[in-house]
């Protein structure tokens, strides 16, 4: 290990080895500020949030609606749910059971992945950032490379031995996914299916494996803090309930757990691409006493080095163009230098009108 690397692995306490000291606190630096607190009381249990059946997708008829579906969940949240998405209730699970096998190998095998440096292509970490973090967050997690999948699975954990193929099945699966309902997207905003096609085959697709465990005092603290993911879209599994949206009205509403359903957030660079008209939803994961949380969230983008700006089909003299553009690794060179929760990179963006 070079001396950067020792140094931030002599300061690195996972969640998980926190929980398992029993605490009945929670240790100061994970206490937020009582503004920042996730004040359940106040969130919503949101029963009317957007679910979109894609079996109507078998029926060319019932296709427009979907789109019409889509178009207004993109428009009022950046968030909707799917069902009958065609991905196994088995792989969805086997991935799960996976990523909980992972976190619970000792801490001398996973630290071996740890690595605060962001363009690792596999890294094992905790909180967002924990050299940097202020106040930290009560996640672990493992982030990774996945397609093509023959690119980046070597690099993978070969422990759990399971690991590599459930969540490689998973990932393949949400891949295909993902191209379905881009296409649904970019016809929700009058783009062609096929808009970019090839690019989003060979896209980027970075898993990230979060890993809450029960916590002590979760009123106090946040497993992750309001974010917009910085991709084009991101689909998520969570094996219980924990993720909150915000809404327009700036209401938090925590996500049902859907039997076999999928989460679908639009990040950062769809609201680029659609050149304003959609936004990314803002989310945040909370963490509660009694059970450890596993959440997987994939996050699709262009290439790492592709850039990714408004579709010229939706620039014109009534919405002139409002964003530069930029690729996943300038996102990257972004977050290495900066505090995620204090600079937003797509503010680099924006032109002023
Ligand atoms: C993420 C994320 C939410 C969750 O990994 O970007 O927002 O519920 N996760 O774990
Ligand atoms: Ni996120």
């Amino acid at each position: 290990m070079e001396s950067s690397a020792l140094a931030s692995a002599s300061s690195f306490t996972s969640a998980t080895t926190l929980t398992g000291r029993g605490l009945s606190h929670l240790p100061k630096s994970y206490i937020l500020p009582p503004s920042e607190r996730p004040n359940c009381a106040l969130s919503t249990n949101s029963s009317n949030l957007p679910i979109i059946d894609l079996s109507s997708l078998q029926h060319p008829l019932l296709r427009s609606r979907v789109v019409q579906e889509v178009r207004l969940a993109c428009k009022e949240l950046g968030f909707f749910q799917v069902i009958n998405h065609e991905i196994p209730p088995l792989v969805m699970n086997g991935a799960l059971d996976a990523a909980n096998a992972f976190f619970n190998l000792p801490s001398e095998e996973k630290m071996q992945l740890m690595s605060d440096n962001v363009h690792e292509p596999v890294r094992y970490g905790t909180s967002l950032n924990h050299v940097k973090d202020k106040v930290h967050f009560w996640r672990d997690f493992l982030k990774h490379y996945c397609n093509p999948i023959s690119a980046w699975i070597d690099l993978w954990p070969s422990n759990p031995p399971c690991y590599k193929e459930q969540i490689g099945n998973y990932a393949k699966a949400v891949h295909e996914l993902q191209k379905k309902l881009m296409e649904l997207i970019f016809e929700s905003l009058g783009l062609h299916p096929t808009y970019l096609k090839e690019d989003i085959e060979e896209g980027s697709q970075v898993m990230a494996v979060n890993y809450y465990p029960a916590c002590p005092e979760p009123e106090l603290a946040l497993g992750l803090p309001p974010h917009t993911d910085y991709s084009l879209l991101s689909i998520l599994v969570q094996n219980q309930q924990g993720l909150q949206i915000l809404d327009q009205d700036k209401n938090w509403h925590s996500v049902p757990v859907i039997e076999g359903g999928l989460i679908v957030q639009l990040g950062d660079q769809m609201e680029v691409l659609s050149n304003g008209q959609y936004k990314p939803v803002i989310h945040r994961a909370t963490v509660n006493s009694e059970t450890c949380r596993i959440s997987i969230a994939s996050l699709h983008s262009l290439a790492l080095e592709k850039k990714v700006g408004p579709a010229p089909k939706l620039v014109d003299k009534q919405n002139p163009l409002s964003y530069k553009q930029g690729s996943f690794a300038d996102f990257l060179n972004f977050i290495s230098g900066n505090d995620i929760t204090a600079a937003s990179f797509i503010d680099t963006l924006k032109i002023n009108k």
